[in-house]
Parts: C-alpha cells; sequence; structure tokens
C-alpha cells in the first residue's frame, strides 16, 4: 500500500503541527507494514502507538487554542473527538477480525479521507488565526 505523506498542500506552515502530522502519518504507515499486518502482537502494539499518538497531538492542538483563546476550539475539539471515535472503531475491527485485503483498504481511506480534509478545513484555519497572532509554534 502507498504510505501516507504530508504533501505540500497538508503543510499548515506552522512547524509544530506539520511535525506533529508528519509523525502521525508514520505511526499510521507502520499499520498498514506487512510484517505488522501477518502478526497480531505487532499489529496490536502498532495500532496502540497510533491510538496513543493521536491522542497526543489532539490534546496538544487543543491546549494550544485554549492558550492562544481560539474561539472555535469547542468545535475543533468535536471534531477531533468524532474523529478519534470512527479510528478507533475501524482500528478495533482490524484487531479482532485480521488484517483483510479489504480492510486494509477500507482503513487506509478512512484514514486519508479524514486525515487530508481534517487538515484542510480545520487545522488550516487555526494554523492561519496563530500566524495572525504572531506565533508560529508551541
Ligand atoms: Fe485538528
Amino acid at each position: 500500500m502507498k504510505p501516507l505523506e504530508l504533501t505540500d498542500d497538508l503543510k499548515t506552515g506552522i512547524d509544530t503541527i506539520d511535525d506533529q502530522h508528519r509523525a502521525l502519518l508514520m505511526w499510521a504507515n507502520a499499520v498498514s507494514n506487512d510484517s505488522v499486518l501477518a502478526d497480531q502482537d505487532k499489529l496490536k502494539a502498532a495500532l496502540d502507538n497510533l491510538d496513543d499518538y493521536v491522542k497526543f497531538h489532539f490534546r496538544e492542538e487543543e491546549e494550544a487554542m485554549k492558550t492562544h483563546g481560539y474561539n472555535r476550539l469547542k468545535k475543533h475539539k468535536a471534531q477531533h473527538d468524532r474523529l478519534m471515535g470512527e479510528v478507533s472503531e475501524l482500528y478495533g475491527r482490524l484487531y479482532r477480525e485480521g488484517a483483510s485485503k479489504a480492510l486494509m483498504v477500507e482503513v487506509q481511506d478512512m484514514f486519508a479521507g479524514w486525515y487530508t480534509l481534517h487538515i484542510k478545513e480545520w487545522d488550516k484555519p487555526f494554523a492561519a488565526f496563530l500566524k495572525s497572532r504572531n506565533v508560529s509554534a508551541f
């Protein structure tokens, strides 16, 4: 499967956010690795790492929104909560049912769909807000 990557159109220009998004995709790619998919223990470990990183990243963004008084925090957080629910539901299936090709395609499509949409519609406006306050990292 083609690895997910942070293409130019997905960069927000805030280093902290872009670095964390790159790390997030690295953890997501680690789940699609063939040797990981063939081994339930490795798969469980990779899913746990991804889950931890998603939580860490969302928390960091939300903290920065609080610190800088971003008025769309509540709505943005609701998106994060919804996405975390979807991710853990699909990854839960992946763990229970095993890694069939069809399920992997579904998982990848879901993940690729939400991170591109989320970055464009939610993270970029937040990044623009930070830039308007001369904040370049957090
Ligand atoms: Fe976000």
